[in-house]
């Protein structure tokens, strides 16, 4: 079948399943949909797997300075270990800290991956980007959400470009394989990710770690 990937025997599926989704996303939207360049100023806004995985990805692709955005501290200081090189807790914050160290221009990205995407966030990250910069969504909006304000002028005279990323535009049939051997040559933090692992019949629990904020990923275990 074309959507079914072999994991191989030596990898532990407790970890291999977080490329499945979160790491395919999160990295892809920075290498592919970004396209993160060496010496890129990157904001990644929203620090769950999805987040995490596009710092690694930004970190993959060179970026010299990934701000990592999250209002809840202890995802703030989980980022380091991801390749963070800053953080702030909110946007704005992170978008001074990128005009600082780029003359007052601007992030060369920002990767919006918060959990529940709304109206504000687009144009919030727009205002991180340098002229010509990229604002990639990832997250999802609930399905009868409004439209996103979005500065016009701006958007048309300064370029920027606004681009959405399902799967972090990667290929499954290739990517998992590639995002996996990064895994096995420690390139490419898994175990990391994992905060806690769960039973089936603490499904609860991990949904209710998962509202707090305690997690960056909790896995449930089918024994
Ligand atoms: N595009 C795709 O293909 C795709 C695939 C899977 C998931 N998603 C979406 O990606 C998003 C992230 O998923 P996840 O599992 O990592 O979510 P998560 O809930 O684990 O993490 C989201 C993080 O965003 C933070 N956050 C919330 N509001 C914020 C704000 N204003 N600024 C900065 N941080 C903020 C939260 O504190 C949390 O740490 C979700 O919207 C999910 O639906 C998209």
């Amino acid at each position: 079948m074309e959507s079914v990937v072999k994991i191989d025997d030596d990898l532990p599926l407790d970890r291999a399943c977080l490329v499945g989704c979160a790491v395919s996303t999160g990295w892809g939207s920075a290498v592919n949909s970004a396209a993160v360049q060496p010496g890129d100023t990157v904001i990644v806004m929203g620090l769950g797997g999805i987040g995490v995985s596009a710092v690694q990805g930004a970190a993959h692709a060179g970026a010299a300075d990934i701000i990592a955005v999250d209002p809840v501290p202890f995802k703030r200081e989980m980022a380091p270990v991801f390749g963070a090189t800053r953080t702030a807790a909110s946007i704005e914050e992170a978008a001074e800290l990128a005009r600082e160290t780029t003359n007052g221009q601007g992030a060369d990205s920002a990767i919006v991956t918060v959990g529940v995407l709304r109206p504000e966030h687009p144009g919030q990250a727009l205002a991180a980007v340098r002229k010509a910069g990229t604002v990639v969504v990832t997250a999802i909006a609930p399905h009868d959400a409004p439209g996103a304000p979005v500065l016009l002028p701006d958007l048309t005279l300064s370029q920027k470009r606004l681009q959405g990323s399902l799967f972090g535009a990667t290929n499954g049939n290739w990517d998992v394989r590639r995002l996996l051997n990064l895994y096995r040559t420690g390139q490419l933090k898994l175990d990391e990710m994992v905060t806690r692992t769960y039973k089936l019949d603490e499904i609860t629990l991990g949904y209710e770690d998962l509202n707090a904020g305690r997690n960056i990923r909790g896995v449930v275990l089918h024994d």
